[in-house]
Formats: structure tokens, sequence, C-alpha cells
């Protein structure tokens, strides 16, 4: 495996290696994703493989444009406004499953719909258009862990499993991104992400936010109670960090060993979280304390990764 900085010719390579089955990081605006091609059974059972991933957790479908998805997904009014407004961009549709799909069951974990998006980063498109197929991208990081946003987290969780990491410098929005469910009347945010709540309510009138449920059930496994989680423990809300923890600050917050925002701004927050988690993980500390962040905007994504890192682990 080797970082390549995103020159057009890594990227044609890149697009080869797809092509040929082979599995490839790239970057995103929101993390990086572990890509292999959408129509191969083979490449998506390695995705799974590399992972470490439950089969039941069902993968992203990414595309160039919406064109792209046509004979994949069945497109309402709603998926087609939605699109319009915010692809490219950190948003993911749950649609329909179209009756002449090619993309791999697998993918799509069985289900008979199937998760799109149309990634922003300038290479991640030009990787897809390249491809010339759908590709299906989890974030590139072993399942449970920390998503990666920048290529060196790639390398540290996968290294050994990517036949190249396209190097496209660190995620802009660095949360993955939203996920809402249009299979149903109702529209269902599955997974807050990088299009805040507000924003989808405003496109297309209320959209419903679907409680956490069990892996059985899964409709969104994002929704795993454990997941994108450091080595030491988390604890949340805190104002006073104790002496043997490491303060991940947000604000105005005094001591903090690492923050998020000094300026209050979840963007620029949202943007570190991930790689500021890993930085006071590898650190001296007994555990990670962070102080408290507004539930609103991109704060939904922020506080569900949060109490996901803070979850009780199952091993
Ligand atoms: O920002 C992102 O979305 C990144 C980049 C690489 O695009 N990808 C990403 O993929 O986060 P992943 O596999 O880590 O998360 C996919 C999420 C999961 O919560 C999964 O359950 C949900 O999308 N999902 C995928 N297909 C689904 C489907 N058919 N129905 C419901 N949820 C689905
Ligand atoms: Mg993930």
């Amino acid at each position: 495996m080797s970082i390549l900085s995103s020159t057009p010719a890594a990227i044609a390579d890149a697009a080869r290696l797809l092509a040929a089955g082979r599995l490839i990081a790239f970057p995103t605006e929101t993390v990086y994703g572990l890509g292999g091609d959408a129509t191969n059974d083979a490449a998506v059972a390695a995705i799974f493989a590399a992972k470490g991933r439950p089969s039941f957790n069902p993968l992203i479908v990414h595309g160039p444009d919406a064109e792209s998805f046509a004979g994949a997904v069945v497109f309402d009014d709603r998926a087609r406004l939605l699109a319009d407004r915010f692809w490219p961009g950190p948003l993911t549709l749950v649609l329909p499953r179209h009756p002449a799909a090619t993309v791999s069951l697998l993918a799509s974990a069985g289900l008979d719909s199937i998760a799109v998006r149309v990634p922003a980063h300038p290479i991640a498109r030009d990787l897809l258009a390249a491809a010339g197929t759908l590709v299906a991208a989890p974030s590139a990081n072993p399942s449970g862990r920390i998503s990666p946003t920048t290529a060196h987290h790639v390398e540290d969780g996968l290294g050994d499993k990517v036949a190249m990491i396209l190097d496209g410098g660190p995620c802009a929005v660095g949360v993955e991104s939203t996920v809402i469910d249009l299979t149903g009347p109702v529209p269902t945010l599955l997974r807050p992400g990088g299009v805040t709540h507000e924003a989808l309510s405003q496109a297309i009138g209320p959209v419903a936010i679907a409680g956490p449920v069990q892996p059985q059930g899964l409709k969104s496994p994002g929704m795993l109670s454990s997941h994108y989680a450091p080595t030491l423990p988390v604890r949340l809300n805190v104002r006073e960090a104790r002496p043997d923890e490491a303060l991940l600050g947000f604000g105005a917050c005094g001591q903090a060993q690492l923050n998020l925002s000094p300026a209050g701004d979840l963007t620029e927050a949202a943007a570190n979280l991930f790689a500021m988690l890993r930085r006071l993980d590898d650190s001296r500390f007994a555990a990670i304390a962070v102080s408290p962040v507004p539930e609103h905007g991109l704060g939904l994504a922020i506080n569900d990764r949060l109490r996901r890192a803070a979850a009780p682990r199952s091993s």
C-alpha cells in the first residue's frame, strides 16, 4: 500500500484498481472512504472483510452525479429536490432499489433499498467519473473505531488492506454524511451528519428523527451504540476534568488539552472532532473528558458521534 498525492495519473490508477476489483481509499469532504466496485460481489465482500464489519450493516453507494444512479434506485419528488439542493455534498439518500439494479445485494445487506451519495470532494468526483462504475464506500476505518479524516489515519487502521490511499489532505466537514430514509411516507433522519436536520426540513418539510434501534432491527447501523470509539474511556458534558483526564474542550472552557473550537464554532468543531479524539487517545491520560457541545445544527452530528464514543463497549 502507498499513500499517493492525488495527481491525475494516481486517480487514473485508482480507477483501474477499482475496475479490477481491488480496494482503494479516497478522500471525501466528510471522511475518507474505503472504496470498491459496488457491482462486484467479491470487491464488496472484501470491504466487509477489511473493516471487520458485521454484514448486516449496509454500505453507501457513491456516484459522480445524480444521473449515475438512474438504473440503481428510484427517485421521487422529495429525492430529486434534496439531490438538487444538497448534491454534491454530505447527504446520503436511502431510496427504493431499482428492479434492474446491478448493485451487489451484499452492499445493501439484502435490503430492498440502497443508500446513495454524490460527494463534493474534487478528488472523489474525479475518481468516480474515471471509475465508470458505482463505488461502495464505508468510512475507511476498522469497524467500530474512529473514522479517518486524513490519509495517515487510513494508513494506521487499514494500511495493509488497501491497494492505494489517495491523499486529499484533511477532510473539510469531518463528520460523516447525513443519512435520510425516503422509502416511506415520512422522511426519516437515520444518521445526523454534515447536512443539518434544520436544512432538510427547510427543503422538504417535516423530517422525523429515528430512535436508537437494536442490531436485529437495524435501520441505519451507524446507530449501533458503541461506535467511533477511541481506546480510552470517554466522559461527556464535563465542565471540569479530573487530574487523570484529558479535556477536549469546546468554546471558552479554560484548561483544555485540545479545543474543538475555542470560538464555539460547530463547523470548525466537526472538522476537528475525529483527529482530536485520536490525538488524545494516544496521550498519557487515563480517559478523555469532553466539554458540552450545543445540540443544534452540526452539534447533533457531533453529539451523536460523541455519545457513541462514550457508550459502554461490548468487548
Ligand atoms: O460520509 C459518509 O457517508 C462516508 C463517506 C465515505 O462517504 N461513508 C460512510 O459510510 O460513513 P458508512 O458505511 O460508515 O456508513 C453508512 C451508513 C450506515 O449507518 C448504514 O447503516 C447506512 O449508512 N445505510 C447504508 N445503506 C442503508 C440502507 N439501505 N438503509 C438504511 N441505512 C443504510
Ligand atoms: Mg463508518
